[in-house]
């Protein structure tokens, strides 16, 4: 349930339906639960095995099993500071909302007269605000991870996760029953190819769809590594692997169904990009009426926020834990707290020029215009783009090649079943390392302008 509550956050209810809107609805449904299955699967089982065998957190679990595979760790350190300083200014934007319903709720005054996007057009282009509001959901995160009581956040999932479900399924209705809003429900589930026809279509459609994928199920980094190394002997690894990505997608599936139909009646371009989520709700919200929408809408936006916090206490955890470990390995004092907050003040600076930038409405200098990304894609491209797959092509090579028998040993431990071991190698072993390359060469090539 905590592997859950980390696998479900802002990447479930932010990243996919925005990116669903991108990618043609449909065709990147398809192709995300075909990586899911054929991916996702693969590594969640690939990380939390390998977690569960050494008992260690990511970097030093891999240097367990071979010294030479130090900088496979490494790099989801890495990955783990990009995204959770981007994670970190969009858990801002998500608190600033929960703030802005409950004045609303009192106030009643429509949000000062604006629309939705008017509303957060301001907010971004307020780079004071924002950057306080990320400070904020920085804080809280740091105050967690330094108290160690990431492991009492199993309970809390174990209440917010249901909650969080109820609350979507109210705004789904709600969006649904909008007029125009079937067309958003076809955008999703009605085939539609013409999105994949093209190879370089395909290619664009695979990649997003990639990036997601380890950035909601927290993959590539070693998250789940970590997660791993507390599972006991006796709990099914095979299990668990297929229940974190059901659960984390079927969340996912619900967020793009409350944000999709409205999207489509309420006039939104499904293709508008990262602020899709902030103004489609927001809208939906307000067309509750009076005191009840604003009253979801804070409700909503508390989930989320608790979802995000959720999240990202796994994102700093690793970073952290890898240092903390390094220094119990060496004999010295843990020191968590103070390794926490420099390495929590580290994400922050780190995450500076993204809150800066408030989505391309603020005050950092635009990235070049050939690479059409705000400075939170950038970071997100780093992470998610390159670092992601790249991890899980030689986790999962490692899995195939390196661990083979040693690997379905450890996941049979105490009578525990692995009917799925030959697929689970047929995987490790061609297909994840065949689409990781691909997404990874297409990817530079693509950067490169080639
Ligand atoms: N999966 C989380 C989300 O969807 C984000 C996250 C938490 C994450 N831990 C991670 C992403 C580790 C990548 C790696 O919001």
């Amino acid at each position: 349930m905590a592997a859950v509550g980390s696998a479900v956050g802002l990447g479930n209810i932010w990243g996919f339906p925005f990116r669903l809107g991108a990618g043609g609805g449909f065709a990147f449904l398809l192709v995300y639960l075909i990586l899911v299955v054929f991916v996702g699967y693969v590594v969640m089982l690939g990380e939390l095995t390998i977690g569960r065998k050494t008992g260690k957190s990511t970097v030093h679990a891999y240097v367990e099993l071979s010294k030479k595979y130090k900088a496979i760790g490494f790099m989801g350190i890495v990955s783990g500071f990009c995204i959770l300083a981007f994670y970190s200014v969009l858990g801002g934007y998500v608190m600033k909302y929960m703030f802005g319903f409950l004045m609303e709720m009192f106030r009643g005054d429509n949000f000062g007269g604006m629309s939705s996007g008017e509303y957060f057009d301001n907010f971004l282009g307020n780079v004071g605000q924002g950057t306080l509001w990320f400070v904020v959901f920085q804080a809280i995160t740091i105050l967690i991870v330094m108290g160690g009581v990431a492991g009492g956040i199993e309970k809390f999932c174990k209440i917010a996760m249901p909650a969080l479900v109820v609350m979507l399924v109210i705004v789904i209705i709600r969006s649904v029953t909008l007029p125009g809003a079937t067309e958003g429900l076809a955008f999703m589930f009605k085939p539609d190819f013409s999105k994949l026809a093209t190879f370089s279509d395909f290619m664009g459609v695979l990649r997003s769809a990639a990036g997601q994928m380890f950035f909601s199920l927290s993959l590539g980094m070693g998250c789940m590594i970590t997660y791993g190394s507390y599972l006991s002997k006796k709990e099914s690894l095979q299990f668990n692997a297929m229940f974190i990505p059901i659960a984390d997608t079927t969340i996912a599936i619900l967020a793009g169904m409350a944000v999709m139909p409205a999207v489509f009646a309420l006039g939104f371009e499904p293709g508008r990009g990262p602020g899709l989520l902030f103004v489609t709700l927001h809208g939906v919200f307000m067309s509750m009426g009076g005191f009840i929408g604003p009253f979801f809408g804070f409700f909503f936006y508390l989930l989320v926020t608790i979802a995000a916090v959720t999240s990202s206490i796994s994102l700093l955890e690793v970073c952290a834990s890898y240092v903390i470990d390094k220094r119990i390995i060496e004999g010295k004092e843990p020191n968590r707290r103070k390794y926490t907050i420099m390495i929590g003040a580290a994400i922050f600076v780190v995450g500076l020029p993204i809150s800066l930038d408030g989505l391309g409405a603020g005050i950092m200098p635009a990235l070049p215009e050939s690479l059409g990304w705000v400075w939170l894609e950038l970071y997100d491209f780093i992470a998610e783009g390159v670092l992601m797959p790249l991890g899980a092509l030689f986790m999962s090579l490692i899995v195939g090649w390196v661990m083979k028998k040693s690997f379905g040993e450890e996941v049979r431990l105490e009578g525990n079943k692995f009917g799925t071991e030959s697929f689970v190698m047929i995987c490790a072993k061609y297909i994840t390392p065949i689409a990781m390359t691909f997404i990874l060469v297409t990817q530079v090539m693509d950067f490169f302008g080639m």
